[in-house]
């Protein structure tokens, strides 16, 4: 009795010990009891990803260990506690089940036999068969996260799919598979973006994966089966080692090995760098991850935000800069012969959406050529010709392996003598005009020096004039001007349906700029400078220097210029929106602006002045801020535009005196306008003219008319003395609830517009004024141009019409 019990125990563990394969419809498992396959490289089994009691079946590497788990049933559907089953329905379905019999997951294929089982393979997979031995389910077909060895990763179906996190099996957001598009390429995506790209497979190797050639050689590899249908296979025939590619929940592919001592160890990973993140660098980007920065921009292009790449946001990528040959209009004679080119670039992989061409290596480079919209080329045995048309992206160079990519590139760009000779023009352009300015300036230090024979005034106008041209030709030994794009007349002429009047946006200081649109669509801004104009040249070359060397949010953006033919022009970025002027004071338009969207445009205005004055690095006075020099964009931000006027000052520089005022009254602060002593101070004064402006609606100038007021300033001072400064606010914008914060606006208004230079905040302290509550901000002090400029006599009846209608004036030897 005791020997049977004996034998009876032995048997039982002797079972155990043999290990089943295979779940039949009389022989489930339970929590304790798992399923091996017959070579004992996996098992099938109940297991907790976390300490937690969450229990999932899954299939495993059959190693003892940390469970390498490559297949889960229930990832959705965990059971709570060690009560489960895995067994086969009365419908013949392979199920896991809780204590309470609840089907938790099913195989899900409609059958009704019960003559059913599941059998786990030594491949590692978990095969149903029907009483005939027909499979009628496999969860090769189903797979999770990995990928292993003799498992075929179909094209049309299956991919895998990331757990949530390492402790959490269920569906993540990466999933990756093959994408058969054109040329065959595995991906990874990130919920439906590209996150990862292998590149084009090249017939046995993915161009994008250096060293896969030799490493992952007779293992990966793509084939057709009898349907023509392609999958993509792990074939690795040495038994000794055991290998898998994991999706992991980051979104990473690891290829992960057993070696000999029984350690798993990570052999390849889709993530090496940062550079195999997908369009790391954006369109016509090129990341390398051993430069410094990881990104930079094609040979030919340029970043399309500079501020933003500059930070290291590269989303933006990159534009062309100049013009390709075939963008232009042929008819120009000087260009005649000088055809776009290719650029070799060596170890590339190269860019998505290659569209193959059938036609031969010798072939592939002239139909590309041809076609304008065809922006690379390259050829690989495995494949042929491809083309690119359009968007460069997920562009990478690498230290070996990849192929060669011939980007299409300018002329100028292909030839460095060439493209000496444009430096050798612009540079001599910029020499006639400083010799221009020069000139300007002897006639009148002459004259000044034989009417008013003042020395200090003339040393002070002829430093002046030094530093301006210093600047110039500083520009041309940094080589400034080679950053700034050129455009050519013809396109700009076509960009603007030459220059035609209905483009027209309105006629600044010294031209008309017209509207425009460039044929990659961008749409700009072109500001002509009219031949007529002789001090417009000298405003235009500020105007480059200065803005050139600037790169902010709040400030206008220059994309170009043009010095072609007698012809002078500025191309700015299109804003939309046109200028704060045509919001704030047209009673004809609805009220778009209310309080909040005007305290952005205040604070963003002064965030564009802090970095005239203190960010950039330089300093820079613009001389000449009033509302309709405030652009706003698609999104009602504010942009500062037209440096016309602007002054850079040296290093401890922070005042400057001028015999020729330009501005305009009204913004002008007294100092400024009676003296011609310029600084910061001054700017702030015209920053505090616009925010008056902007909160009370009015313009500074509809006071002339009024026999009570003087100014907006006056006014203003009036109200807030007699505090009543609610009465300034804007009807349109006015609400109880932001009462407050409008008249705190006023109060650093009117701390900006204070008549003493010294009271005046800086820019820096005017923002922290603006964006924290200080609730004990100083007590405004009388602005300039009330009370001592009390009577319309004081000054000239002409000036005064000038200010009414909001021009720049110049006024020559001011004091
Ligand atoms: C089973 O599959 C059918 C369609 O194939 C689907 O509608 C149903 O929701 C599935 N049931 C389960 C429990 O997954
Ligand atoms: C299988 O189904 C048949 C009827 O379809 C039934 O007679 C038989 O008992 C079932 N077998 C089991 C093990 O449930
Ligand atoms: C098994 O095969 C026979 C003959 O091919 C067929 O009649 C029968 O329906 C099959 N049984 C199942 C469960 O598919
Ligand atoms: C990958 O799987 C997801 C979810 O099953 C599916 O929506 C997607 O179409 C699949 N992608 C490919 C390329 O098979
Ligand atoms: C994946 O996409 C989500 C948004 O869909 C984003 O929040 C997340 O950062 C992305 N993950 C990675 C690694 O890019
Ligand atoms: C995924 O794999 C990468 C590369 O091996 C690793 O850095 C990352 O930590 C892994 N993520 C998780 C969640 O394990
Ligand atoms: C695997 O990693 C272990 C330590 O983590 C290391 O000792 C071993 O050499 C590695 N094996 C291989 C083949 O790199
Ligand atoms: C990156 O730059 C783009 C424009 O180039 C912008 O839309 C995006 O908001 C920027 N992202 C960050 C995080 O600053
Ligand atoms: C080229 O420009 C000239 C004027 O500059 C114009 O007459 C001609 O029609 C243009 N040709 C094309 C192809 O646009
Ligand atoms: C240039 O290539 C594009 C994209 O393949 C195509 O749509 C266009 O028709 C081609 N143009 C010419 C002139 O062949
Ligand atoms: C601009 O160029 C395009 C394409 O070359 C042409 O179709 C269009 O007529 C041109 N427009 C003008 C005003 O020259
Ligand atoms: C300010 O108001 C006080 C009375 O509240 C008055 O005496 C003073 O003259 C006012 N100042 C100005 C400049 O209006």
């Amino acid at each position: 009795m005791r020997e049977s019990l004996f034998i009876l125990l032995l048997a039982c563990c002797f079972v155990v010990g043999i290990s089943i394969d295979t779940i039949t419809r009389t022989q489930p498992i339970e929590d304790s009891e798992t399923i091996v396959s017959s070579d004992q490289a996996y098992k099938l089994g109940f297991f907790s990803p976390a300490s937690n009691s969450d229990r999932y079946v899954g299939i495993m590497f059959n190693v003892p260990g940390t469970a390498h788990i490559i297949w889960v049933a229930n990832r959705e559907r965990p059971l709570n506690g060690p009560s489960g089953t895995v067994e086969i329905l009365e419908d013949g379905n392979l199920a896991v089940l809780n204590g309470k019999k609840e089907i938790l997951w099913s195989s899900n294929v409609s059958k009704s036999t019960n003559d059913t089982s599941a059998q786990l393979l030594d491949t590692g997979n978990l095969v149903l068969t029907d009483s005939n031995g027909t499979s009628i389910w496999e969860s090769f077909q189903v797979p999770t996260d990995t990928f292993v060895q003799k498992m075929r990763l179909s094209a049309s179906l299956i991919n895998l799919t990331s757990w949530k996190s390492a402790f959490d099996p269920s569906i993540g957001s990466f999933s990756s598979g093959l994408y058969l598009f054109q040329i065959p390429q595995l991906f990874i995506w990130n919920n439906s973006k590209p996150y990862w790209r292998s590149g084009p497979w090249g017939g046995n190797t993915f161009i994008g994966i250096p060293g896969m050639n030799s490493a992952y050689r007779n293992r990966l590899y793509l084939q057709e089966d009898n349907s023509g249908s392609m999958y993509f296979i792990n074939d690795y025939s040495d038994t000794s080692g055991m290998l898998y590619y994991m999706l992991n929940s980051s979104g990473v592919i690891n290829e992960v090995s057993l070696d000999g001592n029984g350690y798993w160890n990570i052999s390849w990973s889709s993530q090496e760098s940062q550079c195999d993140v997908y369009g790391k660098c954006g369109p016509f980007g090129i990341c390398n991850p051993r430069d410094s920065p990881i990104c930079a921009c094609l040979p030919g292009f340029q970043p399309r935000d500079r501020e933003e790449w500059s930070r290291g946001n590269w989303t933006g990528g990159c534009i062309r800069r100049g013009w390709l040959q075939c963008e232009r209009n042929q008819s120009a004679s000087e260009d005649q012969g000088k055809q776009d080119g290719y650029l070799k670039l060596k170890n590339m992989k190269v860019p998505d959406f290659p569209e193959p061409i059938a036609i031969p290596e010798e072939e592939c480079r002239s139909p590309c050529l041809q076609n304008c919209s065809c922006t690379a080329y390259a050829y690989y045995n495995g494949i042929g010709c491809m083309h690119w048309n359009g968007s460069l992206i997920d562009v990478q160079q690498f230290s070996f392996d990849g192929i060669d990519l011939y980007i299409r590139a300018a002329y100028s760009e292909l030839d460095t003598g060439k493209r000496k000779d444009m430096k050798a023009v612009i540079a001599s352009t910029v020499i006639v005009a400083s010799l221009l300015i020069a000139f300007s300036a002897y006639i009148c230090w002459k004259w000044l020096a034989k009417n008013k024979g003042k020395d200090q005034e003339v040393k002070l106008l002829s430093e002046d004039v030094i530093k301006m041209v210093n600047i110039v030709s500083d520009t041309v030994d940094r080589a400034k001007f080679e950053e700034l794009p050129l455009y050519s007349y013809e396109a700009l002429a076509n960009a603007t349906n030459n220059f035609q009047s209905k483009n027209m946006l309105g006629k600044g200081g010294f031209g008309p700029v017209y509207k425009g649109k460039l044929l990659d669509g961008q749409e700009i801004a072109v500001k002509r400078l009219s031949n007529s104009s002789s001090q417009g040249v000298e405003e235009f070359m500020n105007e480059v220097v200065v803005i050139s060397k600037l790169q902010h949010k709040n400030l206008v953006r220059l994309l170009g210029c043009c010095i072609e033919r007698e012809e002078k022009m500025l191309i700015y970025e299109y804003m939309p929106n046109k200028s704060l002027d045509s919001y704030l004071f047209d009673a004809s338009k609805p009220n778009i602006l209310d309080w909040r969207r005007r305290a952005i445009i205040i604070e963003g205005i002064a965030r564009g002045l802090l970095y005239l004055h203190r960010d950039s690095r330089l300093k820079i006075i613009h001389r000449d801020l009033k509302v309709s020099n405030i652009l706003l964009d698609e999104e009602l931000k504010p942009k500062i535009s037209d440096f016309g006027l602007a002054r850079i000052f040296g290093g401890n520089q922070d005042q400057a005196n001028t015999n020729r005022v330009v501005g305009t009254y009204g913004y002008m602060a007294p100092e400024y306008a009676m003296e011609g002593r310029f600084s910061e101070k001054s700017d702030v004064y015209g920053f505090g003219v616009l925010l008056l402006e902007i909160v009370s609606g009015r313009r500074n100038t509809s006071f002339y008319h009024d026999e009570n007021e003087l100014s907006l300033l006056g006014y203003s001072w009036r109200l807030w003395n007699e505090t009543q400064a609610t009465r300034l606010i804007d009807a349109a914008i006015y609400d109880q609830g932001i009462e407050h914060d409008i008249l705190r606006y006023i109060h650093i208004g009117l701390l900006c517009v204070q008549e003493f230079a010294k009271d005046r905040p800086d820019v820096s302290a005017v923002l922290l004024m603006l964006t924290t509550e200080i609730s004990n901000l100083p007590r405004p002090k009388l602005p300039g141009y009330t009370g001592r400029l009390g009577s319309p006599q004081s000054e000239s009846s002409a000036q005064r019409d000038c200010s009414i209608n909001d021009v720049t004036v110049t006024v020559v030897g001011g004091r």
